[in-house]
């Protein structure tokens, strides 16, 4: 039978409303890291850009990182956490495998709204913010909470020089909401399952259980270094001739704090103004996965190196190999 179906209606325009972090409390400087691998602060910091990195305390979990950070971002977009109507969790470390991580936060916050986990690494904020965009324009929700947060100190072989140094914990969320005028671009995303084994698990878990092992990540640093200074530079040129803009319209880059080397590989080819405030929170947090564009760019708002308004291109890009980026406003 044919009928008519209606259809959802939504919201012209949305924006990022706010976003807030939480910072694990264990310090792990460079002359720690190399009492775990044969190493030294001089090559980390050279190769890298990391002088130290934050590790999950006894107290500290996925869960409580998630939960604070996300209290943080609701109470400053001024609602309620009953009136999320999406929750969008990004992380390759909640150790569950069901139920999601989003909906016992949703719980916790006071939403029975629709809740989810993603996978997608190191650009699993991006894509949950392109998500999120999507949902408050179509209507599905009018309040979306985006949450990025690792533990990856329990996912790392800390003896594995090629890993221990760069990989971090920490936790990032954004509420994202209707607007007047439009606050975030079109997402540019895409995927390379082709290069699945650039970064990826060791063993699968039932295979690691029952030879009493635990998985670690293990990465292919050349490869994914290659990647992501040739192919995300393009891709970030993308983001912002998707939102019809050009290097010169930007105030702020954050891309995702993978190497320094990267970052500055993606500057050379964009030709950034000299203005432009480039997030550089790898320094102190190494490499956060779906926490670190959240974190750099709550980051950058609360020590007053970018304000409120201003126009931020993000990119994230990680283990599929995955990526994704957008024009945003900041909140
Ligand atoms: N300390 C000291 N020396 C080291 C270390 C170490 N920890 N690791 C390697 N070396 C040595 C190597 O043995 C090699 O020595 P050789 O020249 O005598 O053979 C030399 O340093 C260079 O090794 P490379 O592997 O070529 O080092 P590179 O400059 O590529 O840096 C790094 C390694 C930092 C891992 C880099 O490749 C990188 O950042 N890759 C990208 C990582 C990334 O972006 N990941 C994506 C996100 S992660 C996610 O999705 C969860």
């Amino acid at each position: 039978m044919s009928v008519s179906i209606k259809a959802s209606t939504g919201n012209p325009f949305a924006r990022v409303l706010s976003v807030a972090s939480y910072v694990p409390s264990r310090v792990i400087d460079n002359a720690e890291m190399c009492t775990y691998i044969d190493s030294s602060d001089e090559w980390i910091q050279q190769r890298t850009g990391i002088a130290e990195r934050r590790w999950v305390g006894e107290e500290e979990t996925v869960e409580s990182m998630a939960l604070a950070a996300a209290q943080r971002a609701v109470e400053r977009a001024g609602i309620e956490g009953s009136e999320l109507g999406a929750v969008i969790v990004s992380t390759v470390t909640y150790f569950h495998q069901t139920p999601s991580l989003a909906a016992k936060l949703a719980h916790q916050l006071g939403t029975n709204g629709a809740a989810f986990d993603i996978s997608a690494a190191c650009a699993g904020f991006c894509y949950g913010l392109g998500q999120a965009e999507s949902l408050v324009r179509s209507g599905a929700a009018r309040y979306v909470l985006v949450v990025g947060v690792e533990e990856l100190s329990r996912f790392t072989d800390i003896h594995d020089r090629t890993t221990a140094f760069l990989f971090a914990d920490g936790a990032g969320a954004a509420v994202v909401g209707p607007s007047e005028i439009n606050g975030i671009g079109p997402v540019v995303w895409g995927s390379d399952g082709g290069q699945s084994q650039a970064i990826s698990q060791t063993t699968e878990w039932s295979e690691a259980v029952a030879n009493g092992q635990t998985p670690y990540l293990a990465m292919d640093g050349r490869s994914v270094f290659k990647w992501a200074s040739g192919f995300i530079t393009d891709a970030t040129k993308q983001v912002l001739d998707a939102a019809g803009l050009t290097p010169d319209d930007l105030d702020v880059f954050i891309p995702h704090q993978a190497n320094n080397r990267i970052t500055d590989a993606i500057l050379r080819h964009l030709k950034l103004p000299e203005r432009v405030v480039v997030a550089r929170t790898i320094k102190q947090f190494g490499n956060n996965s779906a926490a670190s564009v959240p974190m750099a760019m709550d980051q950058l708002l609360t020590t007053g190196k970018a304000k409120s308004g201003q126009t931020a291109l993000l990119i994230g890009f990680g283990a599929g190999l995955v990526y994704a980026g957008q024009i945003v406003t900041l909140p």
